[in-house]
């Protein structure tokens, strides 16, 4: 695709009902969407950064697969690709995504620890034709199970944030792998400022994460890519707790721990793609 990705008029037509997307969303979703008037409008609202207070949640999680698709559209790996995604949870556009791009034909592996979110996600995801498999550990331990260049793609949804809270949350005595995520996400984050104001990232968080990005980097094939994003929120705007300046440049951060690395990977900038919340890279 050599046109500006994510023009608004296009992705409302990906994601209305019988749109690429939209077709291969899971049936509750779809009656989701279905129930929503002034689509266009609120793909625009979806696709604005950071993510309005008025954003439509439906809209704008099936506009994230959306996105992943024309970017992966963009870089055009085989039809068949095989793709890694660690940290996936329960969310699913870098699937939905792929099966669009692929027809079916592509295979998914994801590495993730907690387990309530890989059932909620094992149902998402129960009705398509790809191959998919989740590995429910550590992603610190991906090389145990997966072969070196045997991937087209690598990505990191909305992952950073995870990675690291996990990363200072374990040795706090939290079990991530049990609990139940969001209501505890406030205290993870928590810490996570709290490391960050102290300097600790170096230490703690950066490593795992340098990991994590570098094993990905040496199970996707020379010529493949990895796909990073994160997207902050406005409500956390003034509210104590959040580290919104950490949050707000975890793309430029990874950006530059990467670059300091030795890492055989070069940046690719797509017509669109704000490099603020998004990084695609070619693995060398
Ligand atoms: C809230 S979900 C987020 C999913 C998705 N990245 C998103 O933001 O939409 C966070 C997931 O990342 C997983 N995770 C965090 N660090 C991990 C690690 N080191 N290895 C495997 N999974 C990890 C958590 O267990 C959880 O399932």
């Amino acid at each position: 695709m050599s046109e500006k990705l994510w023009e608004p008029a296009r992705m409302a037509g990906l994601v209305s009902p019988g749109g690429a997307i939209e077709k291969n969303l899971d049936p509750a979703f779809r009656a989701e969407l279905a129930a929503i008037d002034h689509i266009p409008s609120r793909v625009v609202t979806a696709l604005t950064d950071p993510k309005p207070l008025d954003i439509n949640m439906p809209v704008f999680n099936a506009i994230l697969a959306a996105q992943y698709y024309e970017v992966i559209a963009a870089i055009h790996p085989p039809e068949n690709l095989r793709i890694y995604e660690p940290c996936v949870g329960a969310s699913p556009p870098v699937i939905f995504a792929a099966e669009t791009y692929s027809g079916g034909a592509a295979s998914y592996f994801t590495i993730n620890l907690n387990k309530k979110l890989c059932a909620q996600l094992r149902q998402k995801i129960a009705h398509l034709k790809m191959k998919t498999q989740i590995v429910e550990e550590n992603a610190l331990g991906a090389l145990k199970h997966l072969e070196p260049k045997s991937f087209d793609l690598a990505c990191f949804h909305h992952a950073v944030n995870d990675i690291l809270q996990t990363a200072v949350s374990e040795p706090r005595g939290m079990d991530t792998t049990q609990i139940d995520w969001f209501p505890n996400e406030r205290q993870m984050i928590e810490w996570l400022a709290e490391d960050a104001r102290a300097g600790r990232l170096e230490t703690r968080g950066k490593p795992e994460l340098m990991q994590i990005v570098g094993d990905a980097v040496r199970l996707v094939k020379p010529g493949g890519h990895m796909i990073f994003d994160h997207f902050n929120w406005c409500r956390f705007i003034g509210v104590d707790w959040f580290p919104w300046d950490l949050f707000y440049n975890f793309i430029p951060m990874t950006r530059e721990w990467i670059a300091a690395s030795s890492l055989p990977v070069r940046e690719i900038r797509l017509d669109g793609v704000d490099p603020q919340w998004w990084m695609v890279l070619e693995v060398l």
